[in-house]
């Protein structure tokens, strides 16, 4: 169960009555009739059929069995997902398995010195695009496939999972053309909605995780928030009333670095789908207290046109406990016997009361633990939220027009065909 706490929030807003809007948008969702509608297949739960699950978790285990790395090929809802699902589950210091995203940038250091890692290491491939399309992904493709054929010949073919539409797209033609392994993204997902179909489930799977919890977690979160009144629908009221208060950037804050890409996939989330027509809330993240040490001052002092909201964690470990010191040169004795998770909890109230003393009002969401099915209720929570609030924007939550802009002018000065004229004229503009 997830909880959402507006006692640090209140005072900011003006009290305004949205049930009724609620309520609306609640049926536009269900009833599939807004923006964007063809795009709710995420809305129930599972997203994956038993079939699907039994493939993905056998190739997963035979994955683990013919190769120490899993290089996981895909950018954006292609990638952020299954990140954020292994960073946060999985120990970060101890690996019995490597997976190793690529694809998601352009560097060429990081991609040569994935390329040379590699040389020597039994390694497989999952290309994750739903477009099938994508630069970014279709380049890594290429280079990792040229390694891959380098290194293991004929039998290249055999270490290569593709995951992609259903019907459409050049990385389903590949796929089908030499019979790859093929897992599918449902029509009805976009691409950041995908983290519970194959996109997020078999790196995940193959990471060690168990995705049979993360799906139990996500369908708990689907029955609980099936109705008008549910903690989703309530963090996106109280994010679109700081927005018309003037609150327009919101910092989604945790205080365990293991959080740091469930924060960037909540960014890709939010941002994409509520930045348009002019409208949204600028998204951004931090990890406290190391953030506070860096952003804490603007947080504290700078323009107040933010807000906070807390991931807080109830039952956290208490594994690392302060000893006591002989000589207690460094004055720390008054800590000693306590678990380093009960300071960091002092750290996160001392650092409620002061923020929002400064003006920043924090809305906290409460999750019962770290664990595969929380990580599973958390995602399918935000889903729900993200449809609500961008339609209270009025806007649809479904689509990114405006990612489009960059790849135009990217073929059009990287001299790909039917982009000519865009070309000329991008030259002139850059002379
Ligand atoms: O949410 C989305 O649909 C996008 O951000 C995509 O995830 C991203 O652009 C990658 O696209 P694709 O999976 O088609 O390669």
């Amino acid at each position: 169960m997830i909880k959402v706490n507006d006692e640090f929030t209140k005072q900011f807003i003006k009290e305004e009555d949205l049930s009724k809007k609620i309520v609306e948008i609640h049926k536009m969702i269900h009833n599939k009739t807004g923006k964007g509608n063809d795009f709710l297949g995420w809305l129930s739960q599972p997203n994956i059929s038993i079939q699907e699950l039994e493939r993905l978790k056998a190739a997963s285990r035979k994955i683990r069995k013919e190769s120490t790395v899993l290089v996981v090929i895909g950018i954006g809802g292609s990638y952020l997902g299954a990140k954020a699902g292994i960073e946060l589950l999985t120990d970060p210091y101890k690996k019995d398995f490597e997976v190793i995203f690529a694809g998601y940038h352009m560097s060429d250091k990081m991609t040569s010195s994935l390329l040379s890692y590699l040389e020597d290491k039994d390694f497989s491939i999952n290309v994750i695009s739903k477009s099938g399309t994508t630069t970014e992904p279709a380049i890594a493709f290429r280079l990792f496939m040229n390694l891959l054929v380098k290194k293991y010949g004929k039998k290249a073919d055999e270490r290569i999972y593709i995951t992609t539409d259903p019907k459409d797209g050049a990385l389903r033609g590949i796929a089908i053309s030499k019979n790859y392994p093929r897992f599918t993204i449902p029509k009805d997902i976009g691409g950041r909605f995908s983290v519970l179909t194959a996109v997020g489930l078999l790196p995940m799977a193959v990471a060690g995780i168990d995705i049979d919890e993360i799906l139990n977690g996500a369908k708990k979160a689907y029955k609980d928030l099936l109705n008008e009144h549910n903690s989703a629908y309530d963090y996106a009221a109280l994010r679109y009333k700081l927005y018309k208060a003037g609150k327009d950037i919101e910092i989604l804050v945790s205080y365990d670095p293991r959080f740091e890409y469930l924060k960037k996939w909540w960014i890709q989330l939010f941002g994409e789908s509520e930045g348009k027509d002019g409208k949204g809330l600028y998204v951004s993240n931090a990890t406290f207290s190391t953030d506070l040490h860096s952003l804490g001052q603007m947080i504290q002092d700078g323009k107040r046109n933010l807000f906070e909201t807390v991931i807080k964690v109830k039952e956290e470990e208490k594994d690392t406990i302060i000893p006591y010191s002989e000589n207690n040169l460094d004055g720390l004795n008054y800590l000693e016997g306590k678990a380093l998770s009960e300071i960091n909890n002092k750290a996160f109230l001392g650092t409620l009361i002061a923020h929002n003393e400064g003006n920043v009002p924090n809305i906290i969401i409460e999750i019962e633990k770290v664990d595969a099915y929380n990580f599973g209720y958390l995602v399918y929570f935000f889903f729900k939220a993200v449809a609500m609030s961008a339609y209270l924007l009025d806007v649809n939550p479904f689509n990114q027009p405006g990612v489009e802009e960059y790849k135009r002018n990217m073929f059009a000065l990287l001299g790909k065909k039917g982009y000519e004229d865009l070309a000329n004229e991008l030259k002139k503009k850059l002379k």
